[in-house]
């Protein structure tokens, strides 16, 4: 049996299926309460509990109190509805209203995924998730100060492992580190989540999202996101390399095509290789863009990889009539340099 969940003020609702947390069917309804570990312990999924019976799962609740229940406040993420249910809680809709933290982390699998690029998935303390939004990033942090910066390649709703893709870099302080002496199990530590380059869910444009290399990460959260939500925008994909192996998951991205209606995926080779045998496109990927489309005043434009080709969106396109606000941009500027970010 399902269940009505009204927020209040705004009276956004959603429904719970059969034994299914609050906090649960919120998220797959793409509604964005807040959360921290998931688990009845932190605290953040507290809110109030205006009208309507719940239950609680048997996990220990450690993050309310009796005096909180008993004035009405409910952990969302353990909490099940037994009726229908008015509720008075946050929500998460900017990058603003999430919490950035320091979190440690293990890494559960190293998976290579190309000659110079590998999977990261890293575990939390199972008392802990991170809230983020589609595209965002974390930064890794070193010895001596020292930080990188990586995208989040898993969606938020998919978030038993982080995920990151690794590429290498002579010298790299990271990327060396990762492709040499990382092994499954080490233990990391990094803040997050950062950034403003993630979706905007309230938009209804078209999107053309454009990835030089590993600025696939995001676009892979994104897209997953997008899945996910089953949200109806178009999207429009192109994905800049060298050659074809650069293309690092690409049977993934044909994937998506071919089971979204609305995404379209363009590979763009910029040198590609004899051996590849590639009828696709060729080119900067940003000219190819430029090539499909006289007119962008009605898109919205994610743009993600090295410093050039960002800047060769921003200063395109905006030619072409798209206006600046609707450009959201992540730059590896770590990429051009010898530290190996992102
Ligand atoms: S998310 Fe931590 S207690 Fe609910």
């Amino acid at each position: 049996m399902s269940f009505k969940i009204t927020i209040e003020p705004d009276k956004k609702s959603f429904t719970a299926e059969k034994d299914e947390t609050v906090l649960s069917a919120a998220l797959r309804e793409g509604i964005g309460l807040p959360y921290g570990c998931r688990n009845g312990a932190c605290g953040n999924c507290k809110g109030k509990l205006l009208e309507g019976q719940i239950e609680y799962t048997d996990v220990p609740l450690t993050g309310i109190t009796d005096e909180e229940k008993s004035s009405g406040y409910a952990l969302f993420c353990q909490a099940i509805p037994r009726s229908d249910l008015s509720i008075e809680c946050r929500q998460i809709e900017a990058v603003g209203d999430l919490v950035i933290r320091k979190l440690p982390c293990r890494v559960n699998k190293i998976e290579k995924l190309n000659h110079d690029v590998v999977r990261l998935y890293l575990k939390l303390p199972s008392s802990e998730r991170l809230q983020f939004l589609a595209g965002q990033y974390i930064d890794i942090l070193m010895k001596g100060n020292k930080r990188r910066s990586f995208s989040l390649a898993n969606s938020p709703q998919d978030d038993n492992y982080l995920e990151l893709h690794i590429r290498h870099y002579d010298g790299g302080v990271f990327s060396e580190y990762a492709f040499n002496k990382l092994r499954e199990k080490s233990l990391l530590r990094f803040e997050g989540p950062l950034g403003s380059f993630f979706l905007r869910e309230e938009s209804s444009r078209p999107i053309i999202m454009i990835a030089g290399g590993t600025g696939f990460a995001p676009v892979k959260s994104i897209v997953e996101n997008i899945q996910h939500k089953k949200l109806d925008r178009e999207v429009h994909f192109y994905w800049g390399a060298r050659s074809k192996a650069d293309l690092y998951l690409h049977e993934l991205a044909e994937s998506w095509a071919m089971k979204m209606k609305t995404l379209r995926y363009i590979p763009v080779l910029s040198e590609p290789r004899q051996s590849d045998i590639w009828q696709g496109r060729t080119g900067l990927v940003h000219e190819a863009v430029l090539d499909d489309f006289s007119d962008l005043s009605p898109f919205e434009v994610y743009a993600c990889g090295p410093p050039p080709m960002v800047h060769a969106v921003v200063d395109n396109f905006t030619g072409r009539g798209l206006s600046e606000e609707f450009i959201y941009s992540d730059s590896f500027e770590f990429a051009t340099q010898t530290s190996g970010g992102k």
